[in-house]
């Protein structure tokens, strides 16, 4: 199904020979194409930033309740508004594990593996539906209903075993629970979640992750009432044994000086005939507000001298403490073999 590894397909689009998408011809016979509709609506998400980059994983989220999956055209999309390269589109797509890199089926079945719910069952939950289902980690079934994988903590540890359906809490699952509600899924029904907002599919929750309405009927969306009993658990158990958490020591917590306004960057001009190297860190010296800043500023200036007494046959980095010797003490401190207030001390502006 995916496009190999280093294949043109791939490489192109995801600048990752390790990490691409599936851009195999026969995959991309069966996916609809991106209506001019996904442009609009991404135009829309990007509107709601500051900056308009900001909007490239809810518009990754749009391109997948279209597509099934970051695709192709989905990558070249998001590079098109964002004026990113198709690289950079790539390499957040395939970071992220809820971005597809191959087409997922009518529903996501996420099965927790990790520690509390593998030792509570999760892995033979995990270990059942694969077998019923015919599938792995990240396949699909032939029919197209159900992608399977397993996951890392869903933080919900406290409703172990833990599986969800695009998104959605089942909890405290088994094994015979887990089969009857993916065989529920196979006949199309929408068992309701043990709580928060009603099923969809991967397409329906992709929608709403880019932060569009779903539900064409409000009154369908809402949410499953939560039984909030194991959460609420330790707290029965510490009432019952009354036992009670120690006190927080009381903390005199320093408040940073205001410093009002942060002052403009001081940018170089190009016009003092030093070179823009140069002048860009004697403007990052005269922008220092504080000592520290200061001090740090003019110690990665060109013009700061190399440490004295250091050298390569010298491979004391300064972070060890000589014996006999506390850390911190005069010594030791930071910068203490970097003189950067010797003769050649950068210029201050201003
Ligand atoms: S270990 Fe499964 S939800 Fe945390």
């Amino acid at each position: 199904m995916s496009a190999l590894p280093g294949s043109p397909e791939g490489t192109a689009v995801t600048g990752l020979d390790s990490s691409p998408v599936d851009a195999s011809p026969e995959t991309l016979a069966e996916v609809p194409p991106l209506p001019e509709q996904a442009r609009v609506e991404a135009r829309e998400i990007m509107a709601r930033y500051p900056v308009a980059r900001s909007a490239l994983l809810p518009m990754l989220h749009l391109v997948q309740s279209y597509q099934g999956y970051v695709t192709p055209d989905g990558v070249t999309l998001c590079s098109e508004e964002l004026g990113l390269t198709k690289a950079e589109v790539g390499a957040v797509a395939t970071f992220y594990t809820m971005y597809k890199r191959r087409p997922t089926g009518r529903h996501l079945v996420s099965v927790c593996t990790n520690t509390l719910c593998a030792v509570l069952g999760g892995q033979r939950i995990m270990d059942a539906l694969s077998a019923d289902l015919g599938v792995h980690h990240d396949e699909t079934t032939a029919d197209g209903s159900i992608t399977l994988e397993h996951a890392e903590c869903l933080a919900a540890c406290d409703y172990a075993p833990v599986v969800t359906v695009d998104y959605e809490f089942y909890d405290q699952q088994d094994v015979g629970s887990a089969r009857e509600l993916v065989a529920a899924l196979r006949r199309g029904e929408k068992p309701l979640p043990s709580r928060g907002a009603p099923l969809t599919d991967f397409r329906g929750i992709s929608r709403q992750l880019a932060g569009f309405e779903q539900h064409a009927d409000p009154a369908a969306a809402v949410d499953a009432a939560g039984a909030y009993g194991p959460t609420l658990e330790g707290l029965r158990l510490a009432a019952e044994r009354g036992e009670s958490a120690p006190p927080m020591p009381a903390t005199t917590r320093q408040e940073p000086p205001d410093r009002g306004e942060p002052r403009e960057t001081v940018r170089p001009t190009g016009d003092t005939g030093e070179t823009p190297g140069r002048e860009a860190a004697d403007a990052r010296v005269a922008a220092a507000d504080t000592p520290a800043e200061e001090a740090g500023a003019a110690g990665s200036h060109p013009d700061a001298p190399e440490p004295s007494g250091r050298s390569l046959a010298d491979q004391d980095d300064g972070t060890s403490t000589p014996a006999g010797q506390e850390p911190g003490t005069e010594s030791q401190a930071p910068g203490t073999g970097r003189v950067i207030d010797g003769g050649h001390a950068p210029k201050r502006k201003g």
